[in-house]
């Protein structure tokens, strides 16, 4: 088997690490169990890129039992964990491509390898290897049955390309799903980015300044949990309806050129590019922490925070300290890269759960119905996203009320009113 990881004697650590997680995860624990008997992606080869975490193996192990023969490269370069990844290769028999630190050129060679295992289906998070098909393996495309992407921003580049006309095959938008992003994207990235910042700094939180850029769904869910520890949240954003969610929320909303000069942690959830600019930086505080939890490094202007400074050194694991030509300091985390799976672990597993059901579902749907479906970005199916949360309800115990007959009625009729 081909594979690239770092060290596969990291493989038994791994492997206790990747079970720990599966306690975790029993709505995708069914999927797999029935996968196993059913086995509705025998033929079919998968190619993922995806953070390599101990969830995304339980993933990995899923499609697996489902008959799929599998590649996985990282979506990140620095969000790859190397004892998971030799767990996969070694125990679980999953061509891995990722190497935690790999540089762009190695990043992108992992996306080669993966392909070269001629998939038929695409799995991304943040789009990079749909469009290193449509650009660079066009040879492929006919291959192609359709693809899924976990993440906002790769869904937003998504819905460019089939816009322009140039998407060559049907896309399941998984981030789009409500037990998708309602839960990932808030608690997940929510607890996971604190994890992060906390990780890598060791500060305390509670009665400091956190200014969040945006107030999407990540950010009101970091937001939640920073006011939660204590910390005064300010929130920056550009769409009128969501600051003034966040202001009704509670939080100050100012512009970031206001916001950089009172914060002591930044951090960005916008999927945007520059939201820390470089005439911010000479305005904040000494020793000012900025993290991103984004999905691409672009968040944070860091060749102009190069360039203000006249030094950088690296102070703790995961922090990199700029010092201005004014003498303050920009404590910078994980190079401006997704603070939470670089400094700490991504999200944890019990919310991965539903993200990855809704990933191993629409692999089930697009093998099921591709021939039925057009080159166009499609939502989860509502019956596979009402059926995860069913799951995932009775996997923790909880029920609820059913409609009555009577209730029913009453809510698919106009005739009763006052
Ligand atoms: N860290 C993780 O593990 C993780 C998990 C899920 C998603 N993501 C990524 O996080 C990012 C945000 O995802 P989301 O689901 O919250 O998106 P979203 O679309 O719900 O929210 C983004 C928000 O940012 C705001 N925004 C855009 N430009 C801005 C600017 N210049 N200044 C201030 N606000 C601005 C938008 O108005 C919007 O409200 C995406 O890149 C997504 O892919 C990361």
């Amino acid at each position: 088997m081909n594979y690239d990881v770092k060290d596969i004697k990291l493989a038994d650590k791994g492997r206790d690490r990747i079970e720990w997680a599966e306690e975790q995860m029993p709505v995708l624990r069914l999927i797999r169990e029935r996968f196993a008997r059913e086995k509705p992606l025998k033929g079919v080869t998968l190619g993922a890129c995806l953070h390599v975490t101990t969830e995304t193996a339980n993933l990995m192990r899923t499609l697996k039992a489902g008959g799929a023969k599998l590649g996985l490269c990282a979506s990140n370069p620095l969000s790859t964990q190397d004892d998971t990844a030799a767990a996969l290769v070694k125990h679980y028999g999953v061509p891995t491509f990722s190497i935690r630190g790999e540089n762009n050129t190695t990043y992108y060679a992992h996306i080669h390898s993966v392909l070269d295992l001629k998939p038929n289906i695409s799995m991304d998070d943040g789009c990079d290897v749909v469009s290193t098909i449509h650009s660079e393996r066009q040879e492929l495309i006919p291959h192609m049955l359709g693809g899924s992407e976990e993440t906002t921003t790769g869904v937003i580049r998504l819905r460019a390309m089939e816009e322009q006309g140039v998407l060559a095959y049907p896309m399941i938008a998984v981030n789009d799903a409500d037990t998708k992003h309602l839960f990932d994207n808030r608690y997940g990235t929510g607890q996971s980015t604190i994890d992060g910042v906390i990780r890598a700094t060791n500060h305390l939180l509670a009665g400091k300044i956190v200014v969040i850029g945006g107030y999407g769904w990540c950010a009101r869910g970091v937001a939640t949990r920073a006011r939660g520890m204590g910390a005064n949240v300010v929130v920056t954003e550009v769409d009128p309806l969501r600051a003034l969610e966040a202001v009704m929320d509670g939080y100050r909303v100012m512009p970031m050129a206001k916001a950089a000069r009172i914060g002591d942690v930044f951090i960005t959830l916008t999927g945007d590019t520059t939201v820390i600019a470089g005439k911010h930086f000479p305005l904040m505080k000494d020793g000012a922490v900025v993290a991103n939890s984004g999905h691409f490094d672009v968040e944070i202007d860091i060749p102009a925070l190069k360039k203000l400074s006249k030094s950088v050194k690296p102070i703790r694991d995961n922090v990199q300290q700029y010092t201005l030509r004014n003498g303050r300091r920009i404590n910078l985390l994980a190079e401006g890269r997704l603070v939470n799976l670089a400094a700490a672990e991504g999200h944890p597993p019990a919310v991965m759960d539903m993200s990855f059901a809704n990933q191993a579902l629409a692999a089930e749907h697009i093998v099921k119905h591709h021939d039925k479906l057009e080159r166009r970005v499609y939502g989860v199916p509502k019956e596979i996203d009402r059926e995860i949360a069913r799951l995932k309800l009775k996997s923790m115990g909880v029920k609820i009320d059913k409609l009555t007959r009577e209730q029913k009625h009453y809510l698919a009729s106009w005739h009763l009113g006052t």
